[in-house]
């Protein structure tokens, strides 16, 4: 099963083969280009977030192309690009209290600058993108180094449309716009992608909350793990489960979109109501069940890389010792945009 997975997760959709090299090379620029900052958070991100984030949603928004019969030539030059100027964004501004939004209800959010420079921060600085929200920023960028490649304007145009639409849908959207902007949506709040970011942000404002007070977490969750756990799992995950399918699901924008979101809120949901069971007995749900590389993801969270970890973790647990095995199989099956 572990190898099956595996596969799956290595070729998730096929490139266009005029675009495979040049996609390669674009992967690797923006992942260069995440690691020019230093800051290990910011806002509901940590360092490792944005390049984990951009692969699976690439991954997602490409499957819901072809279910869609879409174009998926344009989208994957788009998806790979939609978050380049992402690190840009600082903390979220605020004003008497309130965060600051726009007329299409973004957050804006305070200039953060590089701690090092490449080719895309020159070209940043060169088109002047400074204040502008990342989908626009994104977009230009794109078009600049789409353009060094040699593409047409029309193709570099609809990429450029894919990358605004991230963040904004209007009606003249295109599909592929609308696959990138529910599969950018369902990977941040719908399913178990999501469910691992709300491990680390719950860890990271607790951590600093205990920090504040002079006071360790790690020694709180090594003695009093179930005391945590009980409210986390029956009272916090459930109410967050539920103001999910409350808020997002009908904010998709395709029929596929609607009903991975569905299906991956059902999918959370009855894993969670076992994990609720686990509690009982919590010794051996630590040992191979649901709740082990869930409090795996708790207890590792220095700059964590989710993509990084499912690899180790598939090891520790393989098939045979079904639920651990389970949830990562999930993790992973979401993350490759199968499922
Ligand atoms: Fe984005
Ligand atoms: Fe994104």
């Amino acid at each position: 099963m572990a190898q099956t997975l595996t596969r799956e997760l290595a070729t998730p959709v096929v490139p266009h083969p005029d675009d495979a090299a040049v996609l390669e090379e674009l992967v690797q620029l923006a992942r260069e280009t995440y690691l020019l900052w230093d800051e290990d958070w910011v806002g509901f991100s940590w360092r490792n977030y944005t390049h984990d984030h951009v692969r699976r949603v690439r991954n997602l928004a490409m499957h819901l192309c072809l279910e869609e019969g879409g174009n998926t030539r344009p989208l994957d030059l788009g998806a790979t690009l939609h978050d380049i100027t992402k690190s840009y964004d600082g903390e979220i501004i605020m004003k008497d209290g309130k965060r600051v939004i726009d007329e299409n209800g973004l957050w804006h959010n305070e200039y953060l600058p590089p701690a090092r420079r490449n080719h895309v921060t020159d070209l940043y600085d060169q088109l002047g993108l400074r204040g502008q929200i990342h989908n626009i920023s994104g977009a230009r960028i794109a078009d600049a180094l789409l353009t060094e490649y040699g593409y047409p304007q029309a193709l570099r145009d609809h990429v450029q449309e894919i990358i605004i639409t991230h963040l904004t849908v209007s009606a003249a959207s295109s599909l592929e716009g609308r696959c990138l902007y529910d599969a950018d949506t369902i990977d941040a709040n719908i399913g178990y992608p999501a469910f691992y970011r709300n491990i680390q942000i719950s860890m990271h404002n607790l951590e600093r909350q205990y920090a504040a007070r002079g006071a360790s977490l790690d020694e709180f969750l090594a003695t009093s793990l179930h005391e945590y756990l009980e409210p986390y799992v029956r009272e916090k995950l459930p109410a967050w489960l539920e103001g999910k399918r409350r808020d997002f699901v009908s904010k998709m924008t395709t029929a596929s979109g609607k009903r991975r979101a569905e299906a991956r809120l059902d999918r959370l949901g009855a894993e969670m109501a076992s994990m609720g069971q686990e509690l009982d007995t919590l010794e051996a749900a630590l040992d191979a069940g649901r709740l082990a590389p869930a409090v795996y993801f708790m207890r590792n969270r220095r700059n964590p890389s989710v993509s990084a970890d499912l690899a180790a973790l598939m090891e520790r647990w393989p098939e045979e010792q079904a639920a651990a095995a389970k949830f990562l199989a999930s993790l992973q099956r979401e993350s490759a945009g199968v499922w």
